[in-house]
C-alpha cells in the first residue's frame, strides 16, 4: 500500500486528508493518507524517506513550503519561482518539489470565470501562499499586482522575487477590479481587517484564502456592498488535485461529494 502525508506545525486543522482518501477510495487505489505535525529539525529524515521509497508522496503546508527547499534534489520551474513547495514526490530517482497552489489558484478563478487581464489587483498579507497567488496571477497576465502586509519587510521581501508588484504602505487604498485576502485575519470568525477599502467601490472580485468559516467578515462585507466574493474552498480542492493527478496517474473528480466534505 502506497503511503502519502501532509506535514506542517500545526496540522490538526488539515482537511487534506479527508479529500485525498475519499478520491483513493473512489478511484480503488491502494493507498493511504496521514498527516504529521512536525519539527524543522525532523524534515531532513522526512524526505529520506521519499528517496527510500517508504512514503511515496508529501504535501507541504505553513510553516515549511520554503524551508523544505534545501533537502530536496530539484524544483519544478512552478517551485522555483515561488521558493515554496506544496508537492513532494520521486522523480527519475529525484525528489521532486513542486507547486500546485499556483494553478489551484488559478483553476478557482477560471472557476468562476473572472477575467485577470486589464485588472488591477490588490493582494493583503505576504505569507506562505502569497508567492503563488502572485506567479498564478502573474501567469494568468493580470495587469497590475498592488501588495499591502502590515510588516512592511515581508511585502518588501516579495517584491525581490517578483520586480513588477507594486507595493503599498498598510491602509493605503487605490481602485482595484479584485481584492484577495492572503492574511490569516478571520480564521477566527469575529476577527476582521482593519482596513477600509471595502467601500471603494461595487463590482470588484474579493477572494479570501480562507474557506474556514465559509464566510470571513473580509467577503461578508463585501458582498453587503454589491462585490463578487469568492472563498478559498476552490482553491484548496484544486491544489489537492493536481497533487493527486501526479501521484496517482488519476485526475480525480470535484463532486458535490468532495465540496461536502469541506464544509464541515
Ligand atoms: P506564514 O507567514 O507563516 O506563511 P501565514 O498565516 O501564511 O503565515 O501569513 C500570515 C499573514 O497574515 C501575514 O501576512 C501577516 O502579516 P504580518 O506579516 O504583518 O505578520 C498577516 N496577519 C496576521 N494577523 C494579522 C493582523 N491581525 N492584521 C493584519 N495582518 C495580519
Amino acid at each position: 500500500m502506497k503511503k502519502y502525508l501532509v506535514i506542517g506545525n500545526p496540522i490538526q486543522h488539515s482537511l487534506s486528508p479527508l479529500i485525498h482518501n475519499y478520491w483513493i477510495k473512489k478511484n480503488n487505489i491502494s493507498a493511504i493518507y496521514e498527516k504529521e505535525k512536525l519539527e524543522k529539525q525532523n524534515l531532513k529524515n522526512l524526505i529520506s524517506k521519499i528517496r527510500e521509497r517508504k512514503i511515496d508522496g508529501i504535501n507541504v503546508t505553513v510553516p515549511f513550503k520554503k524551508d523544505i527547499i534545501s533537502y530536496l534534489d530539484k524544483l519544478t520551474p512552478e517551485a522555483e519561482n515561488t521558493q515554496s513547495v506544496n508537492t513532494i514526490y520521486l522523480n527519475k530517482n529525484k525528489v521532486t518539489g513542486h507547486n500546485t497552489d499556483i494553478d489551484g489558484f488559478g483553476l478557482a478563478i477560471q472557476d468562476i470565470k473572472f477575467d485577470v487581464s486589464k485588472k488591477n489587483i490588490l493582494i493583503i498579507g505576504a505569507g506562505g501562499v502569497v508567492p503563488s497567488i502572485i506567479y498564478s496571477l502573474i501567469k494568468m497576465k493580470a495587469h497590475k499586482i498592488y501588495l499591502t502586509n502590515r510588516t512592511r519587510e515581508k511585502a518588501d521581501d516579495l517584491k525581490k522575487l517578483f520586480k513588477n508588484i507594486i507595493i503599498l504602505n498598510w491602509g493605503e487604498t487605490q481602485n482595484f477590479d479584485m481584492i484577495v485576502n492572503a492574511t490569516s485575519v478571520g480564521l477566527n470568525a469575529n476577527e476582521k481587517l482593519n482596513l477600509d477599502f471595502l467601500k471603494i467601490k461595487s463590482n470588484q472580485l474579493f477572494f479570501d484564502v480562507i474557506y474556514n468559516p465559509k464566510e470571513t467578515i473580509f467577503l461578508k462585507n463585501a458582498k453587503h456592498s454589491g462585490n463578487k466574493t469568492e472563498n478559498g474552498k476552490r482553491m484548496f480542492i484544486h491544489q489537492a488535485a493536481l497533487a493527486f493527478k501526479i501521484w496517482h496517474g488519476v485526475q480525480p473528480e470535484i463532486d458535490h461529494e468532495v465540496e461536502k466534505l469541506l464544509d464541515k
